[in-house]
């Protein structure tokens, strides 16, 4: 059985390009019964961004709760908080004496943040998240790692890094994992400015898409959304929004962009908006019922939590027992 290890930062709003990109593809996976699948609330990857506690410890359970509420069964994957395994940091540090900083400066998220406000106004936290990232998935000897391509690099990062311990201590240490994707739906771009990926951390709310928006906010920000000049429901080179749509409206459905366009062949944008809202709200909605329900027991939650953190700790720390004794420590 191949492993699948993949995770949300719980900070800001989850939206549908979280969805699309990342749980859809955990809940397609789990479901085939052919994977042992771990999914995380990586709490010590938020650490930097929230400075409450009460809000960091209720958006884990929030995020646990849209990941239920998506599709992922406790009863068959393990889902934890990264801080319920210590053994996280203490892979990191391993791993952190073989990481270059060179490395660590041109990744694109450290590059944009130095790029704002300046490199020494970064926090160490976020110039070393790729080595923590990389730590959540070599603990878990992950085969398969789902996520959007906005991680494409982070993952490089943690390959390259089990490559060279295997490499240096001549033994497989760790397995190299591998990125896993669907077809569409791995870079959902924002409805308000299609050049920017859909984020959580949007200053402009009418470009995203939140799992926990009512109807009503998800059809006014669809209807909204900016398109191109024309008046034809066909994409093409430099219409970077009408692209963004057919493709999300093309993902919702698991169906092809083409199949898209030539259902809206002869129609104008409103008709296109007004359907694709309507398919928008088919798969949240239900997705928003569920967390809610659940997230009114937060018991529920801490329990799963806790159950999580138990079969986490058990993979996760047997890696680090060996990795540990590979490299010479007691
Ligand atoms: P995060 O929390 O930013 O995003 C969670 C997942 O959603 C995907 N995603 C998107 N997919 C399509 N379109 C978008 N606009 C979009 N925005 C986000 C991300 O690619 C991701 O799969 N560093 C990670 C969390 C992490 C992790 C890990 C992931 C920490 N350790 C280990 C996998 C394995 C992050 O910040 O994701």
């Amino acid at each position: 059985m191949s492993r699948i290890l993949s995770g949300v930062r719980p900070s800001g709003d989850l939206h549908i390009g979280n969805y699309l990109g990342a749980l859809k593809q955990w809940v397609e996976l789990q479901n085939s019964g052919e994977h042992e699948t771990f999914f995380m609330l990586v709490d010590l990857h938020a650490l930097d961004t929230i400075d409450d506690a009460e809000t960091l410890r209720q958006k884990v359970r929030e995020v646990a709760a849209l990941y239920v509420g998506a599709g992922i069964d406790p009863a068959k994957s393990a889902i934890f908080a990264q801080s319920d395994v210590p053994a996280h940091t203490q892979l990191m540090w391993i791993l952190s004496s073989r990481s270059k900083m060179g490395d660590l400066e041109r990744m694109t998220q450290f590059k944009d943040k130095a790029a704002k406000g300046g490199a020494e106004r970064v926090n160490l936290a976020l110039f070393s998240y790729p080595i923590l990232m990389a730590a959540d998935i070599l603990l878990y000897q992950a085969n398969l790692v789902p996520v959007g391509d906005d991680q494409v690099q982070h993952l490089e990062f943690a390959r390259d890094l089990a490559k060279k311990f295997n490499n240096t201590y001549n033994k497989e240490l760790f397995t190299i994992p591998e990125r896993f994707a669907g077809e569409l739906g791995a870079r959902v771009m924002s409805l308000s400015h299609p050049e920017q990926k859909m984020s959580k951390s949007d200053d402009d709310p009418k470009g995203t898409l939140p799992l926990l928006a009512d109807d009503d906010t998800l059809r006014k920000n669809v209807m909204r959304a900016v398109t191109d000049s024309g008046e034809e429901v066909k994409g093409g080179e430099n219409k970077p929004a009408l692209n963004n749509l057919i493709e999300l409206f093309a993902a919702l459905e698991d169906t092809t962009t083409q199949a898209i366009e030539q259902r809206f062949e002869g129609k104008g944008y409103g008709d296109f908006k007004s359907a694709l809202a309507d398919a928008v709200v088919e798969t949240i909605a239900p997705i928003r019922e569920r967390a809610q329900a659940l997230l009114a027991d937060t018991d529920a939650i801490d329990a799963l939590l806790a159950e999580g953190a138990m079969r986490a700790n058990a993979v996760a720390n047997q890696t680090l027992e060996t990795v540990s004794k590979e490299v010479g420590l007691r």
